[in-house]
């Protein structure tokens, strides 16, 4: 796109969209907020990256370790390295070799990671060398079965260590898989203003998408609006890894992977999950919209009562499990407090709830998976840890008496954990307003080009 249409076009968005929001929300519209260049950026993100990597030697003494080997290939890469590679890396280079360790050895003032690229072999001896020196006496190998974090050597790599490392120091390797899940999931504080201008986008994003703005009840499909979203991220500079997917709800729909193709017709109940990445951090939301039946003798001019009853009691879950989410607990312990208050307080529903950062689906304890609803084994038995972010995600059952049916109110909401307070906060907020589609057939489709 040309800079100069750009720039107009973004003029004409933000304002389409706070006038648009002022309706829907109008005690906090969200509003678009740029990220930095990506040049700065990149400098920004290296320094989480060095915040974070500072704290390796702390966390190898809480875990009994004194190295942490990480050995990959390009194209081949571990799952750390994603999260400990610069901002403008993209693969591993060759072979690169990384040599995390404690401080308070003979290595005291070499740098953590010594890092090799070789494609010739000339690694080993030097890596021999250094372990000679070093002494450990327990090397973490990222070889767990069940946790990807801790267990990203590849297979090659591992049958090249032993030949190379030898029976000696293959002796002294440990799986410590805490120590990868909570390198990854643990956030440093500078994250999070910047993962607050991604949550209002979020926001911005659905406010203007769920809006007569974009939707023409009777001619927009889901499909069209899924588009929509993803020119509009374009748009923003961000990509995402939860592509949006928006579906019609109803009695039996349960959106999966894959949303519905729908055209969205007046009285319709939308959901949509999406989430969007940039700077090395990622969102995960699902919010319901409702189009207004304006197209009879007598138009709605608000959601149904019994809708907003469905949506009120999924807040409630979220506060159920905010409630419990003590750090150190386990995640299947947060879901069996959270599973009993449900059954006192006559909630019927299902938590599935995870971490988020540098992945969508984060390092660390999960609160329930859709198919394992009541405890999740090893991932679940992990603890909660403080500083780092949530994905609050569930549904509660309701019975829509308009509808006669009873409907799931899915919802998804990023959460934070504050030092300050001891407890967990939502980022942007959460939704307990349903998006409003003013279902006004005189208007004519939003075309994609306005965007
Ligand atoms: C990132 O860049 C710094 C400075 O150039 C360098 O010392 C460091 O090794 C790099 N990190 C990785 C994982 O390559
Ligand atoms: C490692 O040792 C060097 C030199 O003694 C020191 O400057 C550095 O801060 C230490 N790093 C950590 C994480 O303790
Ligand atoms: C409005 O109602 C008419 C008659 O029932 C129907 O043909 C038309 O599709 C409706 N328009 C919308 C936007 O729902
Ligand atoms: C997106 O990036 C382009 C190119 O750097 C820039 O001109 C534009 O202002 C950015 N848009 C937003 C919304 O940040
Ligand atoms: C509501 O649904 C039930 C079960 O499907 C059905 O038996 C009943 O007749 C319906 N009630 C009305 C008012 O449509």
């Amino acid at each position: 796109m040309f800079p100069a249409m750009l720039r107009v076009s973004l003029v004409s968005l933000l304002w389409g969209c706070v006038l648009i929001a002022g309706q829907l929300h109008p005690l906090e519209p969200a509003q678009y907020q740029r990220l930095p260049p990506l040049r700065q950026r990149a400098s920004i993100q290296n320094q989480w990256i060095a915040d974070r990597i500072s704290r390796i030697p702390s966390l190898l003494q809480k875990y009994g370790a004194q190295a942490w080997l990480i050995c990959q290939r390009e194209h081949a890469e571990d799952t750390i390295w994603w999260s400990v590679k610069n901002a403008t890396d993209f693969d591993a280079h060759r072979r690169t070799v990384l040599l995390f360790h404690n401080n308070q050895s003979s290595l005291a003032g070499a740098p953590s990671p010594l890092k090799w690229i070789d494609n010739t072999g000339d690694v080993w001896p030097e890596l021999l060398d250094i372990l000679h020196q070093f002494n450990p006496s327990r090397i973490v190998l990222n070889s767990d079965e069940d946790i990807a974090f801790a267990g990203g050597l590849h297979s090659g790599e591992l049958s090249v260590l032993r030949r190379e490392l030898g029976q000696y120091w293959m002796a002294r390797t440990v799986n410590i898989p805490m120590l990868a899940v909570e390198f990854v999931a643990k956030k440093v504080p500078g994250q999070l203003a910047y993962y607050q201008k991604m949550q209002e986008n979020v926001w911005a994003l659905l406010e203007e998408g769920f809006s007569d703005k974009v939707i023409t009840p009777g001619v927009t499909t889901t499909e069209d609006l899924s588009w929509w979203f993803r020119e509009k991220m374009q748009c923003l500079n961000v990509t995402t890894w939860n592509q949006p997917r928006i579906s019609v709800i109803t009695k039996d729909s349960f959106p999966g992977w894959s949303g519905s193709d729908d055209i969205i017709q007046e009285g319709d109940m939308l959901h949509i999950d999406f989430g969007i990445t940039a700077m090395g951090l990622n969102t995960d939301t699902q919010h319901l919209a409702y189009v207004l039946t304006t197209n009879t003798s007598d138009p709605e001019t608000d959601v149904p009562q019994g809708l907003k009853d469905g949506l009120k009691k999924s807040n409630r879950m979220q506060d159920i499990v905010l409630d419990n989410m003590k750090p150190g607990l386990s995640g299947n312990e947060v879901l069996r407090r959270s599973l009993d208050q449900m059954k006192q307080e006559g909630i019927q529903g299902q938590i599935y709830s995870h971490p988020i950062g540098d992945w969508g689906h984060d390092a660390g304890s999960v609160i329930g998976f859709l198919n394992l609803p009541d405890d999740v084994p090893v991932i679940g038995e992990l603890p909660i840890l403080q500083d780092t972010y949530y994905s609050i995600e569930l549904y509660a059952y309701h019975f829509v008496p308009e509808w006669n049916e009873t409907i799931r109110f899915m919802q998804e909401e990023n959460v934070a954990w504050s030092d300050e307070s001891q407890s967990w906060h939502y980022i942007r907020g959460r939704q307990e307003k349903f998006h409003i589609v003013f279902g006004d057939s005189k208007r004519g489709p939003v075309l994609l080009e306005q965007v």
